[in-house]
């Protein structure tokens, strides 16, 4: 926990039900990362590993703004030493996402740029609010994205898509979003709703095995397709050895619900 007491706190930490909440809290600003909030998200997260929650929701207060990116006021006049330090930072603490026992879930609503598009490409999971924007839009400031964007993005896009997206740093609307798998799906009405009923579709199920089929998925892109399978082959078996395994083919057997236990 940090040692800065919770009201001086920009990101905020809550349990709501079985879910832990993270917001960023620095509306003004249009919650961007400034190198402070970057590292309190990675407390957060932290944190979170020691909740009993079955998944994260990430959001950004305020109704304009997931996150503007990275503090560009934070950015001039820094060493090469200090530039690079920040993009490990951002790159680091998104990591700890992957990394997490329990899915997260990015809460986009209003603008993701920059670094706050790569926070949501850091989650499992998107859902926009139909005003979302997304984009890169670092190419404008003679940058190009640093907290994970470049290796990411053409991962879930495609790498045409993805060099279009970052090359010409334009907005991607919610819409388009949906239709090229940045986003799982756009929402009407209520995020903070929407995430909780996305999150019930996976959370009742075995936290272990979901956590199996994760690292599975993740690990795809990092590897050939015969190491993916041994990969594959070797985290399934893994799965079998759990006792909601059991469970989970006797209930069938059984015609009924299963009862799993997260063991
Ligand atoms: N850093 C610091 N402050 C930011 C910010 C950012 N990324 N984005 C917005 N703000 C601040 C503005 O400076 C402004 O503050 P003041 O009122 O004190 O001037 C306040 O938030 C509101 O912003 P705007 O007045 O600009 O609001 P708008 O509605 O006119 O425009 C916007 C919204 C289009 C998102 C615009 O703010 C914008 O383009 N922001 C910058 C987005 C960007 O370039 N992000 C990439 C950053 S670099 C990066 O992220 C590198 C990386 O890979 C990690």
């Amino acid at each position: 926990m940090s040692k800065r007491k919770q009201s001086e706190m920009t990101v905020e930490l809550t349990q709501q039900g079985d879910l832990a909440v993270l917001t960023l809290n620095r509306p003004k600003a249009l919650n961007a990362l400034s190198f402070a909030i970057l590292k309190e998200i990675g407390e957060a997260i932290d944190r979170v590993a020691d909740m009993d929650v079955r998944a994260l929701l990430i959001t950004g207060a305020g109704d304009k703004a997931f996150c503007a990116g990275a503090d560009i006021k934070e950015l001039r006049n820094r060493s090469l030493v200090d530039q690079k330090r920040g993009a490990e930072l951002g790159q680091a603490v998104f990591a700890k996402l992957d990394r997490l026992q329990v899915a997260s879930i990015a809460l986009v609503n209003g603008y993701a740029f920059g670094g706050g598009s790569e926070l949501a490409l850091a989650c499992t999971f998107r859902l926009a609010s139909p005003n979302a924007i997304f984009g890169l839009p670092e190419i404008k400031l003679g940058l190009i994205p640093g907290y994970g964007g470049t290796q990411r993005l053409p991962r879930l896009v495609g790498e045409g898509r993805a060099l279009e997206i970052i090359m010409t740093g334009r907005n991607v609307r919610a819409e388009e979003a949906a239709q090229i798998g940045l986003v799982n799906a756009v929402v009407e009405g209520d995020l903070m709703e929407a995430g909780t009923a996305f999150a019930a579709k996976f959370t009742r199920y075995s936290l272990p095995v979901l956590e199996l089929a994760r690292r599975a998925v993740q690990r795809a892109s990092d590897m050939p397709l015969h190491e993916g399978l041994e990969m594959e082959a070797d985290l399934s078996t893994l799965a079998y050895r759990t006792n909601d395994a059991e469970e989970g083919m006797a209930a069938f057997e059984e015609k009924r619900e299963a009862q799993f236990k997260d063991g």
